[in-house]
């Protein structure tokens, strides 16, 4: 009797992340916030799929990411897993759902643990959410933590301009990195900071940095895959590259469509029954 065994998915893991950094191997991670665009950038290869709350500006055309509920992020996070077979799949606690109290932090962790199947959450700040982190991490949630330009607080920055520039804000931005890793956060998004400070952060912490427009020295990347796949346009920050142009090749697909309904050229004989 012959037993034909599937090949096993090796699933990424917060540990594989770990050595990943360690071996110097850098972590690649996208956005994704549908069961469709998971799937294919699971099989491409991507190692960390982030439900970002930026779902609130790519999925619901919100101008900030304050206004998605954590229903909402449930729901997204939820479509994504099922498309899952190999990438760590992390999810933004929404705003308003963590800052209040860590008993709250516990509870929408939980909360999107159990209901979406995903494997961790991320979270904004430092010494601010320091009770919220460890209470989560208590519960055996891994906890990814943001710091940087942190979006949930745009009102107080008042802009989306680089952060950290001075070395008041970039000492803090450092001490804040090393409390979430001694709290056991399993790693670290930067976003929007020199360069010189993603390097510095990076080479001080054993857990891995994750950055956006953070320079080439952090120990992986993430964008927004709407933004780099050029769905949308309007966004043109430096450090986005674009690796398609999708928007044209959507724009072009619907109007070859429109112009076939319309001349009555779609369907053929052949596509119909
Ligand atoms: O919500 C999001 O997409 C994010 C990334 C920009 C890191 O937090």
């Amino acid at each position: 009797m012959s037993v034909h065994k599937k090949a096993e998915v090796k699933k990424i893991t917060t540990h594989q992340l770990q050595e990943m950094k360690i071996r110097g191997e850098k972590i690649a991670m996208l956005t994704a916030y549908d069961y469709s665009m998971a799937r294919i950038i699971d099989h491409a290869g991507i190692d960390v799929i982030l439900v970002g709350d930026s779902a609130s500006n790519v999925m619901a055309g919100n101008e900030t990411t304050l206004p998605i509920t954590l229903d909402q992020m449930i729901y997204h996070a939820s479509s994504v897993v099922k498309a899952v077979k190999r990438a760590l799949v992390v999810v933004d606690i929404p705003f308003g759902y963590y800052q209040g109290s860590s008993g709250e932090a516990l509870r929408s962790s939980i909360r999107i643990m159990k209901e979406s199947g995903a494997h961790a959450v991320k979270l904004e700040g430092g010494s601010e959410v320091k009770d919220s982190v460890l209470r989560i991490l208590s519960a055996g949630v891994p906890v990814m933590g943001h710091l940087g330009l942190t979006p949930q607080s745009i009102y107080k920055f008042g802009t989306y301009s680089v952060r950290a520039k001075e070395e008041q804000e970039a000492n803090k931005l450092l001490e804040d990195a090393l409390l979430l890793q001694e709290c056991g956060c399993f790693g670290i998004v930067l976003e929007k900071i020199p360069a010189e400070l993603g390097k510095k952060v990076s080479l001080q912490l054993r857990i891995p940095t994750i950055g956006i427009g953070a320079g080439p020295d952090t120990d992986g990347q993430v964008l927004v895959m709407q933004d780099m796949l050029g769905i949308t346009q309007e966004f043109k920050p430096r450090f986005l590259r674009r690796y398609a142009d999708l928007n044209s090749v959507i724009t072009s697909a619907v109007n070859s469509y429109v112009s076939d309904v319309k001349a009555k050229s779609f369907p053929s004989t052949e596509e119909k029954y």
